[in-house]
């Protein structure tokens, strides 16, 4: 089954294809430095750029395609996986579109998925996942931690264990960033301005771990980060750079006091790694029977967030499944392996499928197609 990804959830247009939950190509279109100087993602220009990328990518994903299989064409796509939400409500609607012409024209299957459930299944397009596995979703807009049970056939069941009450891992990353002058999005700056320094763990709390809850809460965190800083105003850079200064010469080369800048970014690091690692801990002492650990989101590209989760798995014998960064971030990769999961057992979507805002549960309101039964797969249904 050949399924197409469309992911335009946020500042990312992607575009993907899909050969039986196996990754055959794929194309990025990122705006993160057209928003970066205001600070934040700038709705309206999102879905402006995702509008006009999307023909565009699609064009260069079949010539991608075909360089594999000559002729490939757009008749040859059996269905289109498109993210429905959560995200900003006018750039899912683009994408969805999108997808909604495409399967008009060509006949296709549609199916919605669920933007973060896609991003915690993204590792399945590398290996296996080992199931019934715990979830840690740690991006710019979401800190999620799921109970996941896999299903033989059809998606992946997701039970919500924790989120955070305020600010995601990522957006506490930002804010930070954002408080030294650095261009949004800032999470991978302060990753590379804490490399070899050793933390001071005393510095900045561990917020929000002092109860029996699996959920977070970083605005705490932010707080005392601004108020060192408050301290220190020496260190917040007296000119933003852009993102490509940051690329050509590093972060730390931009300031004249990079060592105690490394000292705020490493115990910061330490801080969020940390409070993830004892809420998992925790879900895993609560939740028996748990054969792996997946981490996913912006956030798991962090060097810090890796090397705690790759102990912590090695501790308690979990199979660890940590996508390469490429997959950490937001693509159609993953929405097109995540929509094959449903499509497989016969559920999809009609025309009349909507976009769920951030802030709102996506609903599963999937149909199941006539005469697949409990345990029967796409496969076996269509033996072609
Ligand atoms: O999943 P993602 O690409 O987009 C969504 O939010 O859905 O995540 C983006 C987030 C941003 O907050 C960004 O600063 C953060 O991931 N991020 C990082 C790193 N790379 C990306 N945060 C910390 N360390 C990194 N290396
Ligand atoms: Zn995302």
């Amino acid at each position: 089954m050949l399924v197409l990804g469309v992911e335009t959830s946020c500042d990312e247009t992607g575009l993907a294809l899909v050969r039986d939950g196996k990754l055959v190509c794929e194309v990025l279109a990122s705006q993160t430095d057209m928003h970066a100087v205001f600070g934040g993602v700038v709705p309206e220009i999102a879905s402006r750029e995702h509008l006009r990328m999307l023909p565009l990518l699609l064009q260069d994903l079949l010539a991608k395609a075909c360089a594999s299989t000559p002729e490939l064409g757009l008749t040859d796509i059996d269905a289109i996986a498109v993210a429905r939400g959560p995200g900003l409500l006018g750039a899912l609607l683009v994408g969805l579109s999108f997808a909604k012409g495409l399967c008009l024209g060509t006949g296709a299957r549609l199916i919605g998925v669920n933007h973060l459930h896609a991003h915690l299944l993204a590792p399945g397009l590398e290996a296996e996942l080992s199931t019934p596995a715990l979830g840690l979703l740690v991006s710019g807009g979401h800190t999620h931690l799921y109970h996941m049970a896999a299903s033989p056939d059809g998606p992946t069941r997701f039970r919500l264990l924790g989120r955070t009450l305020d600010d995601a891992a990522g957006e506490a990353f930002d804010k930070v960033a954002k408080l030294l002058n650095l261009p949004y999005p800032g999470g991978r700056y302060l990753d590379e301005l804490a490399q070899g320094v050793e933390p001071d763990t005393r510095l900045f709390p561990r917020a929000y771990i002092s109860n029996d809850n699996l959920d977070f809460s970083f605005s705490g965190l932010k707080t005392a980060v601004a108020e060192e800083l408050g301290k220190r105003p020496h260190l917040t850079l007296a000119k933003m750079p852009t993102a490509d200064e940051l690329r050509a010469h590093g972060a730390l080369a931009l300031s004249r006091h990079g060592e105690e800048l490394g000292l705020i970014a490493a115990s910061f690091n330490w801080a969020v790694s940390e409070t993830l690692r004892i809420k998992v801990e925790r879900a895993l002492d609560r939740e028996p029977g748990v054969l792996g650990l997946v981490v996913a989101g912006g956030v798991a590209a962090n060097s810090f967030v890796r090397k705690t989760m790759t102990s912590l798995a090695e501790q308690r014998r979990l199979a660890l499944h940590l996508p390469g960064l490429a997959l950490c971030t937001d693509n159609a990769a993953m929405i097109a392996h995540a929509g094959w999961q449903a499509l497989r057992g016969g559920y999809a979507h009609g025309l009349d499928l909507e976009s769920v805002p951030r802030g709102r549960a996506v609903p599963e309101d999937w149909a199941r197609e006539a005469g697949f039964a409990a345990g029967e797969t796409a496969a076996a249904h269509h033996p072609a």
